[in-house]
């Protein structure tokens, strides 16, 4: 099963198709560990994904996308990597991964797998060696260790905060300190040095000669860095879009040299027919993002702008101008995000009071205050979240869904505080709750221990509005969100074509409306009363309706006619 390495140019057309399968691609990403758990031990795993196929050959998705599931402590849910070259043993073994992939492919859905180059665990062997040895060595020169300051060198090399609360610098018992722009357990690694960049491509050609298709990077924007002393005071976890310095001179993120990794990438990328593709986590100010999703580098970068915009025509009229101008100049395709594992559930997000600021400070103190400090409007929130994502299918480029939001899931805010596994709560020391709350083991059935997770119960207590909104609950159902996102991408397939889109007339401050090449156009109502539903014959809508008016917070797909 495995493809053979080529280093042929992708010539003839079909082959060529083949190779920018991503471009309008909808990728399902499945965290593994909250996804199906096929022995019961709690943690979902890859014999459980291998279950599932059926139900994810159903959706009608193009292809996966895998959260961790390599061996780790689960310091941070998987993103502190013990070996890149392995699968987690409670998760299963390299055979099953290799069964997924084949079964996956049968299936004709590709595979990506997230890579995590920023820092690796602190079991990674490579760390341990680091602790090992003495200082200046080569096993220390993999990371990024310094002496601290003060007379004794007992205050940490600089003032810096974590992404997650805390400082970045931890001290070793020989005196030294070493960098983690995440959590304790996440030690950066040094990008100067050959022997880490050598490593990672090893890893590269390690996956895709098991027929990975892609891959996800995470902190696409931390890897190069400038660490020359003194290093002055500077926010760390804060906003860097924000245009306080100017453009790649941070000295921790979005560095210019960084591009020089990933076009090394790309040349081993490049190797495999079709191309393997990349996608960058990347979060730097939009002018910046077209370097990481150019054809010399990764290829594609998430827009994560809609997962700041509030429900609000204006707010995703400007996304999408903005998404459509990047995509111009970087020659790469738009993304399109409104879930993911680290933010608050759309349904939910849409379902609370505007948020004033990013960030989703309303739903972040919501989640605190255990679901009770703002009156979620469930109902409400779900509606816009349906008219959402066909909004959002109908664009041109490619979808990333979230597992759980064909379900119309809603975030769990009430996990109890002792049961809370995301680092970002003790390391803020309870100022955030953390990201818990949309990884919650999938609801498969009404009932059951884990509601068909697994055979016992699930890592995070699941709540028991569950069992209602389930797979078992809503396959049938003409009504369920999951029938709507099953016929979605069924006529999104028979109607996609080029990569563009013109706005129509009727595009207000509360409309939004544009039609795609061969007559596919979409037409969606922000709300709050009823408009005029434009001229056509009406293919698909997001919640039943009668007659020539289109409800609020609706949306209809229409064939011009
Ligand atoms: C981004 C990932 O999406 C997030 O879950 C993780 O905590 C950080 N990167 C650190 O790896």
């Amino acid at each position: 099963m495995r493809s053979a390495r080529t280093t042929r140019p992708v010539s003839d057309r079909g082959r060529l198709a083949d190779a920018q399968w991503w471009r309008q691609a909808v990728v399902y990403q499945i965290y593994p560990r909250s996804f199906a758990d096929s022995d019961g031990n709690g943690l979902g795993d890859l014999a459980g994904v291998i279950s599932r196929i059926p139900y994810l050959a159903s959706l009608g998705i193009d292809a996966v996308w895998l959260s961790p599931f390599y061996p780790s402590a689960l310091a941070d849910g998987g993103y502190d990597v013990d070996d890149y070259r392995d699968v987690d043993p409670r998760l299963g073994t390299l055979a099953d991964f290799d069964e997924m992939t084949a079964r996956l492919h049968a299936r004709r859905i590709k595979v990506i797998v997230d890579i995590v180059p920023n820092h690796t665990s602190n079991r990674h062997a490579w760390f341990r060696a680091a602790l090992a040895a003495p200082k200046g060595s080569p096993a220390r020169n993999r990371y990024i260790f310094r002496d601290g300051l003060g007379p004794d060198g007992a205050q940490p090399p600089s003032d810096w905060a974590s992404m997650f609360g805390g400082p970045v610098w931890t001290r070793v018992p020989d005196g030294q300190w070493y960098l983690h722009l995440f959590t304790t357990e996440q030690p950066d690694l040094n990008w100067d040095n050959r022997e880490v960049r050598d490593d990672f491509l090893k890893t590269l050609r390690f996956w895709s000669d098991r027929g990975v298709d892609g891959f996800r990077v995470d902190v696409a924007h931390g890897l190069a860095k400038n660490l020359a002393e003194p290093l002055a005071s500077l926010p760390v976890g804060g906003d860097i879009t924000d245009g306080s310095l100017p453009p790649g001179t941070h000295p921790l993120w979005d560095r210019d040299e960084v591009h020089d990794i990933y076009a090394e990438w790309r040349q081993v990328f490049n190797e495999y027919d079709p191309p393997r593709a990349g996608v960058a986590e990347a979060w730097v100010h939009p002018s910046r993002r077209p370097k990481y999703a150019s054809p010399d580098g990764l290829g594609q970068a998430f827009n994560f702008d809609l997962l700041e915009a509030n429900w609000n025509a204006g707010e995703f009229l400007r996304v999408i101008t903005d998404n459509l101008a990047d995509a111009q100049r970087q020659g790469s395709s738009m993304t399109w995000v409104l879930s993911n594992h680290d933010v608050v559930r759309h349904a939910t997000r849409y379902g609370l009071p505007p948020e004033e600021h990013r960030g989703h400070p309303n739903a972040r103190n919501w989640l605190l205050s255990g679901g009770t400090s703002l009156r979620l409007e469930r109902g409400l929130g779900l509606r816009r979240a349906r008219a959402a994502v066909l909004l959002v299918l109908a664009l041109p480029g490619s979808a990333y869904l979230y597992q759980g939001e064909e379900l119309g899931l809603h975030e769990v805010p009430d996990i109890p505080f002792d049961l809370v596994q995301d680092p970002a709560y003790a390391r803020s020391q309870g100022a955030e709750k953390g990201r818990d709350g949309c990884r919650v083991p999938l609801p498969w059935t009404s009932g059951g221990p884990s509601f068909g997770f697994g055979a016992g119960p699930a890592h995070l207590p699941q709540p028991a509005w569950f069992g209602a909104v389930s797979v078992q609950a809503q396959d049938r159902d003409p009504a369920s969100t999951l029938t709507l996102y099953r016929q979605a991408l069924g006529w999104r397939h028979k109607l996609q074509t080029a990569e563009s889109m013109d706005w129509m007339p009727g595009t207000n401050g509360q409309v939004l409306h544009f039609a795609r090449p061969g007559g596919w156009r979409c037409v969606t109502n922000f709300g709050p009363g009823p408009v005029p539903l434009p001229n056509g014959t009406v293919i698909l809508t997001s919640v039943p309706f009668e007659g020539s008016q289109l409800p609020a917070d609706t949306t209809a797909w229409l064939l011009s006619t």
